[in-house]
């Protein structure tokens, strides 16, 4: 079975008269096979996932299943970190051109060098990289628990973050550091304007602002609240207030009006007028594509073996401190 290399997923034309919620159902029976999937994929995708989560989540849960085939419906590093930690199940992802302009931003030959001018540095690098980077990175974190691995070094310990300068920016704020910053940005999370969400507070005075760490700055300087994809969740269904204004990729609004239903979710809008709000990368995924990779079981991610065990290293580092932190 060839998959279309120039377009990274299985050529395949689907009879668009199947039934594809129950053939994908059908296939997970028979083939012992479990979908995972990021809350900003698309809601029919969310709805036949086995398990949705954000990235700590979806590590996490990839470590630990007995299914034999991962179904990944996110984008290529986070499929590549369920094979480093789970090497014996086969992984498929639906396209393997979901990539990810954080991941995209740091080259690791570029990367390498800019670790070799500060032999005295850590390295913390974001779970939005490349198995090549995560290799030459003493721990990884996640938006969940990016503070805590960060406080896990002592105070005199200089560090390099990799590869969001805003998260970055955002756990030296939190934490009193002054890591030196990878230039890297998420192209969803930046686009936010700041000008339209005063606007809409203005509007909507009892919204509260909730906001993805990956924003720029003068957005997270309006936040009530500042958290990880489950953090939004968690805090959008538990807190009184009836309206929010959400800033991070469109996807989540899916599991957060299913939870809270009776509450008003409005999406931040980006600086222009294009759905810049949704990450393109994540909606390259479709249940046709779903399909045929359970059915065919390609494209799979294969690793270097030498590679995925330094990649593994800093994966476990972090699974440690988060356990450890109660995340
Ligand atoms: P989290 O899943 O950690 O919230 O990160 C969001 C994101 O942009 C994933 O690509
Ligand atoms: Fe990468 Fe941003 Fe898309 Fe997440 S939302 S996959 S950080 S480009």
């Amino acid at each position: 079975m060839e998959i279309n290399s120039k377009e990274g997923w299985l050529d395949i034309s689907v009879d668009p008269t199947l039934d594809l919620f129950s053939e994908i159902q059908q296939l997970k029976k028979e083939k012992n096979a479990i979908v995972l999937a990021h809350y900003y994929q698309d809601a029919d995708i969310q709805n036949i996932a086995d398990f949705i989560g954000d990235s700590l989540g979806l590590a996490r849960k990839a470590q630990q299943t007995k299914a034999e085939m991962i179904v990944f419906a996110g984008v290529h590093f986070m499929a590549e970190t369920a094979k480093i930690l789970n090497p014996t199940r086969k992984v498929v992802i639906p396209d393997l051109l979901a990539g990810c302009s954080l991941s995209d931003s740091c080259p690791p030959t570029l990367f390498k060098k800019f670790k070799e001018k500060y032999p005295d540095h850590k390295v913390v690098s974001y779970i939005n990289c490349s198995a090549a980077v995560k290799a030459l990175s003493d721990v990884i974190c996640t938006s969940s628990n990016a503070v805590s691995v960060v406080n896990s070094f002592s105070k005199e310990q200089p560090l390099i973050f990799a590869p969001d300068k805003n998260l970055g920016r955002y756990v030296n704020k939190i934490t009193g550091r002054n890591m030196l910053l990878w230039d890297g940005v998420c192209m969803v999370h930046e686009l936010f304007s700041q000008e339209k969400i005063i606007k809409l507070k203005l509007r909507h005075p009892a919204a509260k602002l909730i906001a993805h760490p990956e924003c720029e700055e003068a957005v997270l300087q309006l936040a009530d609240m500042i958290g990880s994809t489950s953090e939004l969740l968690k805090f959008s269904q538990q807190d009184s207030s009836q309206e929010f204004i959400v800033a991070t990729e469109a996807g989540i609004l899916h599991q957060m009006i299913k939870n809270a239903p009776q509450k008003k979710f409005i999406p931040a809008p980006p600086n222009n007028n294009c759905a810049c709000n949704e990450c393109p990368h994540m909606k390259r995924n479709t249940l046709e594509k779903i399909y045929t990779c359970i059915k065919y079981e390609l494209p799979s991610i294969e690793m270097d073996e030498e590679l995925r065990t330094a990649a593994k290293k800093p994966i476990d580092k972090m699974l440690a401190i988060s356990m450890a932190a109660g995340l």
